[in-house]
């Protein structure tokens, strides 16, 4: 049986572009004892895919050039020598960027407990951006009711999840985002306000609409939008560092914030977090974010892309603002 997958052939310089991977189709090797034959049906493409394309020591291995590359996926057992996973079931992993795999199902999880939900939600709400969104806002960010939340990147898997998380906390939340369309679907869903950044000067926007200032600020973008919020944040106000998408595909290290004395005076906390480290909560997490799903609090939004050789273009699109919600690309046309 053959195996269609995606490779990284190249390190991007800069923006990555097609040129840097390329589709193989290999021969799956027979079933061993122990082992399933899984069909994926949805990938999903992150952010910190950009990162480990440069071969640096990070907090993940970089990816290695002309193996497959790796990331979320679900799809189903089509064949099982391991009796823990019947044929049929739906499942979690870590060999994304193909369609077909064979391994011993080490670190694969069952999906068994999403059958009330669409299975593509474990990639994004109900999987590892929604968790990023709780345990930012709540674990590293301490969240209390009444406070002014600004949020970058609003529009995005995570950003979108943070945003209405706060609402339902009793949070007054500001977002920004790149595009009018964008905008609008967020105020749709509850947030105050929204700003395009690609619109107006993100600083001179946010100075506009945080007249009480910014308590809490959840940074998916760094660059500008953090000097922005530096600016407006109030006295012990709490930074969370979540992600620096700004900065992913410069070539040269960007100076620091232009502000950063005002850390200084207005004694602010700045805190990164990985969310592997908060995996631990996943139980109170899916409990709490399933009942706001459930009251109509949180509203799930994918933009999905079809066929694997759409999974690279789906890439591409996270740093030109192509998704809104979660991208995902689905494999089969059924
Ligand atoms: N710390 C962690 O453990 C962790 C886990 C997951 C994700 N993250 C980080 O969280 C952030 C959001 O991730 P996500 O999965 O939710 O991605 P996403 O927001 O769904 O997709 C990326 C979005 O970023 C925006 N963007 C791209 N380039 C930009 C730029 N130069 N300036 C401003 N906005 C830009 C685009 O929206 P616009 O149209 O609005 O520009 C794009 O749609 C990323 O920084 C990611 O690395 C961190």
């Amino acid at each position: 049986m053959k195996s269609s997958q995606l490779q990284l052939c190249s390190r991007p310089e800069g923006h990555p572009s097609a040129e840097n991977f390329s589709m193989v189709h290999v021969d799956l090797p027979e079933l061993k004892e122990g082992q399933i034959l899984v069909r994926n049906e949805f990938l999903t493409v992150d952010p910190y895919m950009r990162g480990r394309m440069n071969n640096v020591k990070s907090y993940v291995p970089p990816f290695e050039l002309n193996q497959p590359l790796e990331g979320g996926a679900v799809g189903f057992v089509v064949e099982s020598k391991n009796s823990a996973f019947k044929v049929g079931e739906p499942v979690l992993s870590g060999f994304g960027w193909r369609d077909l795999w064979v391994a011993e199902p080490k670190g694969v999880i069952s999906l068994k407990n999403m059958e009330d939900y669409p299975l593509s939600w474990a990639l994004g709400t109900l999987g590892m951006p929604g968790l990023t969104a709780w345990s930012g806002l709540h674990k590293v960010g301490a969240l209390q009711p009444n406070e002014t939340v600004f949020v970058s990147g609003a529009a995005g898997a995570v950003g979108s999840i943070v945003g209405q998380l706060a609402k339902a906390h009793g949070a007054r939340v500001i977002g920004s985002a790149g595009s009018q369309a964008k905008v609008d679907w967020l105020k749709e869903i509850g947030f105050d306000e929204v700003i395009n950044y690609q619109k107006q000067p993100i600083r001179k926007a946010l100075a506009e609409v945080t007249a009480k200032g910014i308590d809490l600020y959840f940074d998916n973008v760094g660059g500008s939008h953090l000097e922005a919020a530096i600016d407006r944040m109030n006295v012990k106000g709490r930074i969370v560092l979540c992600g620096a998408i700004e900065q992913y595909n410069q070539l040269e290290r960007p100076s620091g914030p232009d502000n950063m004395i005002m850390i200084v005076g207005k004694q602010l906390s700045l805190k990164g977090f990985i969310v592997s480290s908060y995996n631990t909560y996943h139980n109170q997490f899916q409990e709490d974010v399933r009942g706001l799903i459930g009251k109509g609090q949180v509203t799930v939004q994918e933009t999905v892309s079809e066929g694997l050789d759409q999974m690279v273009n789906a890439f591409l699109g996270l740093f030109s603002g192509h998704n809104t919600g979660k991208a995902i690309v689905k494999l089969s046309l059924n």
